[in-house]
């Protein structure tokens, strides 16, 4: 295995020379992440933006070449698949399933509890606690009974703390009261006794009040027997503002005493306009700490962007002026954080 690294790593220079991404607009590394990650038996994925899939063939040939895990960016949300009361939708969603196995690639369910992305006929009525249950406990049912063996891993909840370390207040905490994080991951699980349960949140990748907060909910709901399997520590983070690696380290160390894995769920690195390469250098830093810590807690269990192109990100349209967050330019070129994630997987 050792050697089979280091051969890697020797053809880390050669990656996409510039004359060949002439000739080939997506060029023909001849090692990818993927490669490179399944050598350290650490699955790689991307989110997926459902339309470029659909419309960019550079996108998908890049996605089937570097990545081996898939989450769909908006495709399972509330809204998407649960658009009116009693009616599911399942085609977006189905068609990255689709996509995905045909390709070898597992995808990763997203998202069954969160604020955002929520209908109006759920939003906007009067519920009592019991009805709201019942349409909650329904919605998980019907989505995971859907997926049921062919999606391995969950985010049932997603962002239910504040960055206050408070429970977040929102619909469901204001319909349910605090105990619906506990009954999502336990619907979850009667309606797929197999797959693997995860909390995901941002801004909790090291320490700190909010992390702190999750760790505690974490405990209460691991004492209680509710079958939560794991943390996602979404990573959304910016060149600015670097969580520290040995707190990142200990968190997951925490986590691990509780019996938990954790999953980088949704990493970008987003910088302010323009790019310059001091920037990108410092990005690829970013990715670089991240991948190091992740490969060495022995609970890190998977490593997933948010998208992988700036062709396609939600960063400039959420914050104006910044971008450039993932590890692809918009040409489809590899950036040097994707470097440095090829570097850090092949040991150096
Ligand atoms: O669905 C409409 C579509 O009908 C319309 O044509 C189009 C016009 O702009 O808008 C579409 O909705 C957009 C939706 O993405 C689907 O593309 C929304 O405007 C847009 O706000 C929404 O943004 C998503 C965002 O979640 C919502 O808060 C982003 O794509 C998605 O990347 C982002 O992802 C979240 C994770 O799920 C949870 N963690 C944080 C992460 C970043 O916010």
């Amino acid at each position: 295995m050792r050697s089979l690294i280091y051969a890697l790593a020797t053809l880390v220079p050669l990656v996409v020379a510039p004359a060949a991404a002439q000739a080939e607009p997506v060029g023909e590394p001849l090692t990818t992440l993927r490669m490179a990650a399944q050598l350290r038996n650490i699955p790689i994925g991307a989110s997926v933006d459902e339309n470029a899939l659909r419309d960019d063939a550079d996108y998908a040939a890049v996605l089937v070449r570097e990545f081996s895990v898939l989450t769909p960016e908006n495709s399972m949300k509330f809204d998407a698949v649960h658009a009116r009361p009693f009616r599911y939708s399942f085609d977006a969603g189905d068609k990255v399933l689709a996509f995905a196995e045909e390709h070898r690639m597992e995808v990763h369910g997203h998202v069954l509890v969160w604020h955002e992305q929520l209908p109006n006929w759920l939003t906007k009525a009067q519920w009592t606690p019991e009805k709201l249950r019942t349409v909650l406990r329904e919605h998980i049912y019907r989505v995971v009974g859907h997926y049921r063996g062919r999606i391995k891993a969950w985010d049932v909840v997603s962002e239910a703390i504040d960055d206050n370390g408070e429970m977040r207040k929102t619909f469901w905490l204001e319909g349910l009261g605090p105990e619906y994080v506990a009954l999502a991951f336990q619907w979850a699980h009667e309606a797929d006794p197999n797959a693997q349960l995860i909390y995901n949140d941002y801004g909790a990748e090291g320490g700190g009040r909010k992390s702190d907060a999750i760790f505690r909910l974490m405990q209460d709901l691991r004492t209680r027997g509710v079958p939560v399997h794991g943390v996602g520590l979404q990573a959304h983070l910016s060149v600015d503002e670097v969580p520290n690696p040995q707190e990142v380290r200990a968190n997951m160390e925490r986590l691990q005493a509780l019996g938990l894995m954790v999953y980088i769920t949704e990493m970008d690195v987003s910088l302010k306009l323009p790019v310059t390469p001091t920037k990108l250098d410092e990005q690829a830093l970013v990715y670089r700490d991240m991948m190091n810590t992740c490969l060495s807690a022995p609970n890190c269990k998977g490593f997933t962007l948010w998208g992988f192109t700036d062709r396609y990100s939600w960063i400039p349209e959420f914050f104006p002026g910044r971008g450039a967050a993932l590890v692809f330019d918009e040409q489809m070129q590899p950036k040097p954080s994707y470097r440095a994630l090829i570097e850090v997987l092949a040991g150096h």
